[in-house]
């Protein structure tokens, strides 16, 4: 799909799905209001017949109206006037691009509510927002009816300088490639995308300027890697450890700030094996690694100035005649000793030692990690709200922030050490679960084991990776490439220049 900017003059043909908005209570913006006098009052009247009331997400659809070359006229709600920003903008667009792509229109022209302020920018967030909303995973369909085919290929936003909105376009449609790439790895199925060929396709982003290696698993050996070399080593595919750098600071050797991320191909559980029903599910339990490499790949796309690290532990967690037992101890390459009572915790496993040699080589300013971590922040906050936890509050104000600016929702979790108690072990220096009560809690209470005395915060996005259904226009059902945006966002408001 190709996104166009042009001229707020610019008319619709019979192809087109025109696209106007309203706000909460039905009244017209200014798009929407000239064109229901070019229709003779037709979308007014249309408004006074039904239900539509311009809340958020809301549409109305007029076929073959006369008074205008357009096959349908959409009218989106944007939710309150007060409240009217690039945001709603951009989720306004992704509802009119939801609602014209099966419709057979093969254009869709967006006539927005103009800024009056930066009219360029708010253009951008329009083109954005259609953007994510037309990402679709369909790679491996060899036969679709047409008529389930999205029939859109061109998005035409209206703009009175289309120059100025390319521009402000630029680097949003950097972050849509990041995202876009960031979703395909989470579709993947695993027996395509398994650790080393997550790392081959990590490899091919040096492209961008990115520098990337690749450490297997005789590296991991030398490095003591015990704890995250015990969960793969009932697979045959070898785990791998990627190192991503991103030297785009003004002095290439300023202290880099650090993300890594959780990136289990597939997790059956391995020997405490997962029931059969949803185990489909656990080929995006690579979904924090997705996010850090989709990060990685923004910060290269829009060469931000920041010195910046993603690390992604890649492992498949498989039942085997070599898989690791429960009851089986590992060291890590902290030297601290985990008990594995239960083979399905494993993304605490790999984090431990992704976590360790982060901050061990690189000494950065910060690390965050990303993980579908636990089940258990589904039953927290459910599938709206990722959880986040911090033992800096500075950092976690930051991600707070760029969390809200990004509508990628965080809720703050507690780190209550009376709790480190669950995960004491009889024979090692932990074990790697706590029970059931607080199940996220004191998932990150191991990971913060790991962590030695520098600002850290994770992310458990078990319940926000995979979007079925989806409540946001701008992610379709399926990967929500969630994280990217966020990331992006913490590092172009703090750490850049
Ligand atoms: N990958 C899962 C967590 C998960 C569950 C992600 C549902 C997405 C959707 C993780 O490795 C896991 O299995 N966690 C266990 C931990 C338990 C054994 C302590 C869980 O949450 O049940
Ligand atoms: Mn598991
Ligand atoms: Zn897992």
């Amino acid at each position: 799909m190709q996104v166009e900017f042009v001229a707020v003059g610019a008319e619709p043909t019979n192809g087109t799905a025109l696209a106007v908005f309203a706000f909460e209570g039905g009244t017209l913006s200014a798009p929407a209001a000239a064109l229901d006098s070019a229709l003779g009052g037709a979308l007014s009247r249309a408004v006074a017949a039904g239900r539509f009331k311009g809340s958020k997400g809301q549409s109305l659809e007029l076929l073959a109206p006369q008074g205008v070359e357009a096959s349908r006229v959409l009218l989106i709600g944007l939710g309150p006037e007060a409240d009217l920003n690039g945001a709603a903008v951009e989720s306004g667009a992704a509802s009119a691009y939801a609602a014209a792509k099966l419709s057979g229109a093969t254009e869709l022209l967006i006539r927005h509510p103009q800024c009056p302020t930066n009219p360029a920018a708010r253009a951008a967030k329009a083109a954005f927002g259609a953007r994510l909303a037309s990402y679709r995973f369909d790679r491996y369909r060899t036969t679709e009816k047409a008529d389930k085919k999205p029939s859109i290929t061109t998005v035409k936003v209206a703009v009175e300088d289309a120059a100025a909105a390319q521009a402000a376009y630029a680097p949003l449609a950097a972050l849509g490639d990041a995202i876009v790439f960031s979703r395909d790895l989470v579709s993947e199925p695993a027996n395509i995308l398994y650790p080393a060929e997550y790392a081959r396709r990590a490899k091919e982003l040096e492209s961008l300027g990115l520098k990337v290696e690749v450490l297997g698993e005789d590296d991991m050996a030398k490095l003591g890697m015990g704890s995250l070399l015990g969960v793969g080593q009932g697979s045959r595919r070898e785990s791998q450890l990627v190192v991503m750098q991103w030297l785009g600071a003004a002095d290439p050797a300023s202290q880099p700030i650090a993300f890594v991320g959780k990136g289990v191909t597939f997790d059956t559980g391995g020997i405490s094996i997962k029931p059969a029903d949803g185990m489909e599910d656990m080929k995006w339990d690579m979904g924090g690694s997705a996010a850090v490499i989709g990060l990685m790949h923004a910060l290269a796309g829009r060469k931000a100035k920041v010195n910046a690290i993603g690390v992604l532990g890649l492992v498949e967690n498989m039942p085997d005649g070599n898989a690791q037992r429960p009851g089986d101890i590992v060291t890590s390459m902290s030297g601290q000793t985990i008990e594995v009572i239960n083979t399905d915790a494993e993304g605490r496993l790999v984090l431990a030692d992704a976590l360790w040699y982060t901050q061990d080589r690189f000494k950065p300013q910060f690390m965050v990690d990303l993980a579908t971590l636990t089940g258990a922040i589904i039953i927290a906050l459910g599938k709206d709200y990722a959880g986040l936890y911090a033992n800096d509050d500075a950092l976690a104000d930051k991600l707070l922030a760029a969390s809200k600016a990004e509508n990628e929702l965080l809720w703050r979790m507690p780190l209550p050490a009376a709790y480190e108690k669950q995960i004491e072990s009889l024979a090692a220096d932990m074990k790697n679960v706590g029970g059931r009560p607080g199940g996220s809690i004191t998932a990150a209470l191991f990971l913060q084991k790991y962590v030695a005395g520098l600002p850290w915060a994770h992310l458990d996005i078990a319940g926000v990776a995979w979007r079925q259904p989806s409540s946001d226009p701008t992610i379709p059902e399926g990967a929500a490439g969630f994280g990217v945006r966020l990331l992006n966002r913490l590092v172009a408001d703090n750490y850049e220049g």
